[in-house]
């Protein structure tokens, strides 16, 4: 079973053939929650989906792949495109990439949609919690060091958040717990990954396209 291309791997057919592959992907403001739900949901995930699942954490990303990237404009489109990249490769493998990015520009989350290609989907979960309740959470001690002026290009402080319109899931921390902020989005998900023959959502739920048009 020689395979043509290196790139090509030979996937186990009971991880590959069952459903195409998917990207989650997360925005929001620091201290959103991000991290915290995908890392759940990868939990949740592993547990439930033939799927194998790959987190790309914003943070992790930078501080591993691409730590002399900074926080201006284009960095951020840099970053989002290659996370994006990575993820659209994941899901073209068969798996489901989870992406954490904060991802705060429109453009950029619709260019990585648009590289996931069908069958393969893309679910956009937008943790919406507020500003003030990320600046009360503080975290890591970012908000007070941005106000500070000690960090600049700090998103929601300094630099811009715009809020996507193309949302699949909407989270506001302050009002949705963990567990239900993980069921809703692996219903998206689901829903999303058409094909599917496990015993899943995507029974119950009507196939709906994969992949929104992209709009850039
Ligand atoms: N319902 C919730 N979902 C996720 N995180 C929550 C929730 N309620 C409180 N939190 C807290 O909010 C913080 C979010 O931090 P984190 O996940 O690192 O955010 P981000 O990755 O978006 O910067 C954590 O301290 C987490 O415990
Ligand atoms: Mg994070």
């Amino acid at each position: 079973m020689p395979s043509k291309s290196p790139s090509r791997i030979a996937l186990p057919t009971d991880r590959s053939t069952t459903r195409p592959g998917a990207v989650v992907f997360f925005t929001g403001l620091s201290g959103s929650g991000k991290s915290t739900i995908a890392r759940a949901l990868a939990d949740d995930l592993r547990a439930r989906d033939p799927r194998l699942v790959t987190l790309l954490d914003g943070d992790e990303i930078r501080a591993l792949l691409w730590d002399d990237l900074g926080y201006d404009a284009a960095s951020r489109a840099t970053n989002i495109k290659r996370i994006g990249w990575i993820a659209a490769l994941v899901a073209e493998h068969g798996g489901i990439a989870i992406a954490a990015p904060i991802a705060p520009f429109d453009d950029a989350r619709r260019a990585a949609r648009a590289m996931v290609r069908p069958p393969a989907s893309f679910v956009l979960v937008h943790v919406a919690t507020p500003l003030a309740a990320c600046e009360a959470r503080d975290v890591k001690g970012l908000y007070a060091r941005a106000r500070r002026g000690e960090i600049t290009d700090f998103t929601g402080v300094s630099a811009p958040y715009e809020p996507p319109q193309d949302a699949d899931v909407v989270i506001d921390t302050t009002t949705t717990d963990l567990a239900t902020a993980v069921d809703r989005i692996r219903e998206a998900l689901w829903a999303s990954s058409v094909g599917g023959d496990s015993d899943d959502a995507s029974a119950v739920n009507p196939p709906r396209p994969t992949s929104p048009v992209a709009g850039s």
